[in-house]
């Protein structure tokens, strides 16, 4: 099996939007060659329906939210959260009644996904639902998302590529190379590897300047004179089938996963800087607390997008490279690839449905 043409494991929950992206009026997602609508109902909830109206197959996005109803923008038919057909404006109208009496409502029925918003996202689930009655599989956890002392900033990755490409890329720590500047540590070495039944696994002990315990510490990320190099643990940890890696104590970041296709893969890096070590600022009232939560949010902007951007490059080239010589061979010497591939492998297997 050819990593680069597996497919997903559905029982999973992926990542489809940010929460504030999410508002009454429609918009359209993709995940993993379906096209869903989400759209908030008049009470705040998200819906997912498959994004195609019965009636003649056009998108729900270019509809509108009536009430708790998702109104189709030809004809105006009107579906609930569940995906049945709730109301037609014209029912009962053709040849004064006559041409058919008493029409009923089509019975037909759009697919409705369960859908969840969690720590600023929207999460998707296409698996077998039963899994979900029995809890056990959930959306990954960030809780950094909510807590007060992180700071956080999100970058969208878009790339035309295999999502295999973008998940080795932030598993091989050997490719801070690529970074410079933008980088927050140097020197990586392998010293862990561990595959598990959730993911892989690898610590890395790197060099880092990265220590945010004075109120300029911040400044490092910007200039590089202010930065000095000390030993910190680097964690990287690959949850099938997202991310997350940490730096230290003060460095943690994610990347929520939302593959669309075998060669287009979409995904949110989300990194938090820590405010642990002040604890001066801890006494402080919740409210000052989330007020400078929410003014510093999104401060490692810069970075984040200029690492993204750099990676996004070797990313699509490598997509590339592998469309025009299928049979050129790799040479790969950091063990941690070859242990994700054949996790991904072993996740596809899993899922008989490739497309
Ligand atoms: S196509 Fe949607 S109402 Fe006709
Ligand atoms: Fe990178």
């Amino acid at each position: 099996m050819d990593v680069r043409t597996c497919g997903i494991n559905l029982n999973h929950w992926y990542v489809v939007a940010q929460s504030r992206e999410i508002t009454t009026k429609p918009i359209e997602v993709k995940l993993w060659y379906r096209s869903i609508v989400l759209y908030r109902d008049s009470t705040g909830k998200i819906h997912g329906l498959d994004n195609r109206c019965p009636h003649r197959q056009v998108k729900l996005s270019e509809g509108k939210v009536v009430g708790n109803s998702l109104e189709c923008a030809y004809h105006g038919w009107q579906f609930n959260g569940q995906g049945s057909c709730t109301f037609i404006p014209y029912l009962n109208s053709n040849l004064n009644g006559k041409f058919s009496k008493n029409q009923a409502l089509p019975r037909s029925q759009i697919e409705s996904y369960p859908v969840q918003e969690d720590d600023g996202f929207v999460w998707i689930f296409l698996g077998e639902k039963h899994l979900l009655e029995s809890k056990q599989v959930q959306p990954m956890s960030i809780p950094e998302w909510q807590h007060l002392n992180y700071i956080g900033t999100v970058s969208v990755i878009d790339c035309q590529a295999h999502f295999s490409f973008l998940i080795e890329n932030l598993m091989d720590m050997y490719h801070g190379h690529l970074h410079d500047d933008y980088q927050a540590w140097t020197d990586a070495k392998l010293k862990e590897l561990l595959t598990t039944e959730e993911g892989v696994k690898g610590l890395y002990e790197a060099q880092s300047y990265y220590k945010i315990d004075k109120i300029w510490s911040i400044s490092q990320l910007f200039f590089p004179r202010f930065r000095s190099l000390h030993p910190e643990p680097l964690m990287v940890n690959y949850c099938y089938p997202h991310w997350q890696s940490t730096l230290g104590k003060d460095f943690t970041i994610y990347c929520l996963f939302c593959p669309i296709s075998l060669t287009h893969t979409k995904a949110y890096l989300i990194h938090f800087t820590s405010l642990n070590a002040f604890w001066r600022l801890h006494k402080l009232p919740k409210w000052f607390r989330q007020f400078i939560k929410d003014r510093l949010y999104g401060t490692a902007q810069t970075m984040l997008d200029g690492l993204v951007e750099q990676d996004i490059i070797m990313i699509e080239q490598e997509q590339q490279a592998y469309d025009q010589q299928l049979r050129e061979p790799t040479y790969e010497i950091n063990p941690t690839i070859p242990a994700v591939q054949k996790f991904i492998k072993k996740q596809a297997e899993k899922e008989s449905i490739i497309i």
